[in-house]
């Protein structure tokens, strides 16, 4: 008779976490499929997505640059806060991502929920018939103010804008280019 030889319990403890480990992996994975489908499902035209799509492209100024990916002209993640856990899985886009590649906003799709981001083209921000998500009307924005708003998160009438918009650290180059940028949506 034989009896099988007794596992130590330091090896069945180490065991168990590897399969958790691998299980915690998957479930991760899977994760990032779902939200990348649900995403890419329940986004408007346009569609926006919190995963970079744009990335890979080439872009035809860098105003454009900045607004569908995010990233500087050399190509890294130009910094920004990432409020709320939705700023955090959009940390690694651009305006596109939440404003919509038309920058019209619209309602976003993330994985737990969704929330409303406006219209960011310039001649919906310029006009003084501007407003919050929420309907709070403020004052038309000029350069300096969309500057203020893009880089403290403070709308023309000194209010804050609500999470999850980041706030960009942005150069003056690149604000400036992301204007003109903005100025061209129709
Ligand atoms: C993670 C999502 C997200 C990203 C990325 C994002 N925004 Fe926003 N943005 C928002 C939300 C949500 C609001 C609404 C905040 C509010 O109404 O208080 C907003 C508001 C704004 C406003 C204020 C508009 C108004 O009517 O007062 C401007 C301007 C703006 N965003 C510009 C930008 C620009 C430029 C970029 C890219 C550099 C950008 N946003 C990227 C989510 C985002």
């Amino acid at each position: 008779m034989s009896t099988r030889p007794a596992i130590p319990a330091g090896a069945r403890r180490r065991s168990k976490s590897l399969w958790f480990g691998i299980v915690l992996s998957v479930v991760g994975l899977l994760g990032l499929v779902l939200l990348a489908t649900f995403n890419a499902s329940t986004g408007p035209a346009g569609s926006f997505g919190p995963l970079g799509g744009y990335r890979a492209q080439s872009f035809g100024s860098l105003g454009e640059r900045i607004f569908l990916s995010g990233t500087d002209a050399n190509g890294n993640v130009i910094p920004r806060s990432t409020p709320s856990m939705y700023g955090m899985m959009f940390a690694q886009t651009g305006c596109a991502g939440c404003h919509g590649r038309d920058g019209r906003g619209g309602t976003v799709g993330a994985m737990m929920g969704s929330f409303r981001t406006p219209d960011i083209r310039w001649t919906s921000l310029s006009s003084d018939q501007g407003s919050h998500v929420n309907g709070q009307a403020h004052a038309a924005y000029d350069e300096a103010s969309f500057a203020r708003a893009v880089r403290d998160g403070i709308d023309p009438e000194g209010d804050r804008l609500d999470a999850p918009m980041p706030q960009w650290r942005l150069t003056d180059a690149e604000m400036a280019a992301l204007i003109a940028y903005l100025k061209s949506l129709r």
